[in-house]
């Protein structure tokens, strides 16, 4: 079993795939964009089997594949086909901005992705090609669908909350939790020193619009689902779907954190809010033992924070920003 400093269990791996993305978000990438990893920075398929192989060992059993956008990665299907070859893992998930997902859906579950994380702040078209620098929503929206009829499920939604996202969109999602098994969560917005972007609703007033809209009596679901780490759920009894809450910066979920990030050029990262890094690759290119990739596993798990600073220090996104890490 891994376990941290504070006595937190870490069985979940994000791992970004790849920094590319196809989107430049607004509350992502500044609007210049970011310089790309050339193909030989980023962690090769074997490199990636071999560190999974190691860390399942030592009880990490759950792995979302991040990126940028992790369809835009060359190859990602097979790679999946090896991942789960190798046995190790219990649950393999992906987050996605869905622009892809109508193409890959059927492929990705039958490569042994179990669900989907989709993106999808705001449903007005012209709304999300300017957020999205470019995206066109329709794809977004069939991809929702074909990830749900592929068994993708459950299908969550992630809205971050910028000022984008409008009465109407709360009306959309609600409308799409009260008729399907959706979980639609809301993100608030981590503040990047590199992207300029206002926030919008709070937590508290997308729940009192959800109200307004008519969700009824918004409770803590009968069983949280899968995966639950940060987020906070909330169902009515009339619908199908559920919604979640992510706030990492008005309430303090650090203390059930669950989870550690690989970056796409192999950098253990303990916590997405702080700077800390751990060179895994060099010692995957080093000719590294497993016992020596297993102790550079633990001392990340080590120097992993019992909390973020976000709400004192602001940004902790100066080396790397959002699409950089994975998000
Ligand atoms: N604040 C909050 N969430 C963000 N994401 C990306 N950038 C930010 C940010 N600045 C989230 C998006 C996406 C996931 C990959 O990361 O919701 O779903
Ligand atoms: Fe791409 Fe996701 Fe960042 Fe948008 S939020 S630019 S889709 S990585």
């Amino acid at each position: 079993m891994a376990v941290d400093a504070y006595q937190r269990e870490i069985k979940y791996l994000r791992l970004s795939v790849t920094d590319r993305c196809n989107y430049r978000c607004t509350y992502c990438v500044p609007p210049e964009g970011v310089r790309w990893l050339a193909e030989e920075e980023i962690l090769s398929d074997e490199e990636i089997l071999r560190v999974l192989s190691v860390l399942g060992r030592l009880g990490v059993s759950r792995v979302r594949l991040t990126g940028g956008e992790p369809l835009m990665r060359p190859g990602l299907i097979e790679l999946i086909r090896r991942i789960r070859a190798l046995n190790v893992l219990e649950d393999l998930s992906l987050t996605t901005n869905g622009s892809l997902l109508a193409k890959y859906a059927d492929q990705l579950k039958q490569a042994g992705v179990n669900r989907v994380n989709i993106s999808l702040d705001t449903v007005e078209p012209q709304r999300f090609r300017e957020l999205t620098c470019g995206g066109n929503v329709q794809d977004v929206l069939d991809g929702i669908q074909v990830a749900a009829q592929a068994g993708l499920s459950p299908v969550k939604l992630n809205v971050v909350l910028t000022d984008a996202v409008r009465e109407e969109d709360l009306a959309f999602f609600r409308e799409m939790v009260r008729t399907s098994p959706v979980i639609v969560r809301f993100i608030e917005y981590m503040p990047s020193h590199q992207c300029r972007v206002r926030a919008g609703m709070t937590v508290t007033s997308v729940t009192e619009s959800l109200n307004r809209l008519g969700s009824g009596d918004l409770a803590p679901p009968v069983q949280n689902p899968h995966g639950c780490g940060p987020a906070r759920y909330l169902q009515s009894t009339d619908d199908q779907g559920m919604y979640g809450f992510i706030a990492p910066i008005s309430s303090g979920y650090c203390d059930r954190c669950n989870r550690i990030r690989l970056t796409a050029d192999g950098r253990l990262r303990p916590c997405l809010l702080s700077e800390v890094e751990i060179d895994l690759r060099a010692a995957l290119r080093g000719a590294a033992t497993d016992e020596e990739i297993a102790a550079l596993f633990r001392q990340a798990l080590q120097s992993k924070p019992s909390a973020h600073h976000l709400a004192d220090h602001g940004s902790a996104f100066r080396k790397r920003g959002m699409s950089q890490i994975g998000g």
